[in-house]
């Protein structure tokens, strides 16, 4: 056993990915050392077998190739072993329709963790929810191994994976082009201006016509969505 085993960590923001050995239906993975170049959301999940994970997988099975177009791979977690994994998924392709969705395979690596190390270190056991299953969350890490963004959700609450892929894009959106994003915001909207730092630059963008201020401290500016969607989605 490793030193901190038993320690229940969180991860924390801009800090680099916690580092784990794990085998998964895809062979054993070394993160984030393997995904270094992409982007990757790292979920976990409660239980094989299943319907609300069930429905998340196919989901997320469905939309692996619009999450690749923007350099984003996938990878699955739960507290269970592997051949229960590999039943999961068998079962998924060949007898569950759901949504529209039938025939799917999951293709990114769904992680054993029967001995939870892997979730002791991304704090996936919230024991006020569940000693023994993970619950779900989601861990955005950036191309250099960094934790970008997190959200956990109870147990019974299916994730909505517009939003993971909205925020995806926010942040890969803002990293390129040095700006942050309001609230709600998607591909096409006007982008925010970080704060001013000086009375000078504060008096500057108030007289910049290319620059909407509501105030000197909210200011948005166009940024097309063809321009973002470029730089970000590979061709
Ligand atoms: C589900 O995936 O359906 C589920 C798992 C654990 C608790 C509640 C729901």
């Amino acid at each position: 056993m490793e030193e901190n085993d038993n320690v229940i960590a969180m991860p924390r923001i801009n800090e680099r990915a916690p580092e784990f050995k794990a085998v998964t239906t895809q062979g054993e993975i070394h993160f984030p050392n393997d995904y270094e170049g992409s982007w990757t959301i790292l979920f976990s999940h409660p239980a094989d077998f299943t319907p609300v994970c069930t429905s998340e997988f196919m989901t997320f099975a469905s939309l692996e190739g619009k999450f690749a177009e923007a350099n984003c791979k996938l990878i699955g977690l739960s507290i269970d072993g592997l051949y229960s994994h590999i039943a999961w998924l068998r079962t998924i392709k060949e007898k569950i329709e759901y949504k529209g969705m039938k025939n799917i395979e999951v293709n990114f690596p769904l992680i054993e963790d029967i001995k939870m190390n892997v979730a002791k270190k991304y704090g996936m056991i919230q024991p006020g929810e569940s000693d023994t299953k993970a619950v779900r969350a989601v861990f955005f890490v950036d191309p250099k191994g960094m934790v970008r963004a997190m959200i956990y959700y109870p147990l019974s609450l299916g994730r909505n994976f517009d939003e993971l892929y909205r925020a995806l894009i926010a942040m890969q959106t803002a990293d390129e082009f040095g700006i942050a994003t309001p609230a709600d915001w998607v591909p096409g909207d006007d982008v925010i201006i970080g704060p001013a730092g000086s009375c000078g630059a504060a008096k500057k963008r108030m007289e910049d016509s290319e620059i909407d201020c509501k105030d000197w401290f909210f200011c948005t500016k166009k940024l097309d969505k063809d321009k973002v969607l470029k730089a970000i989605l590979k061709k």
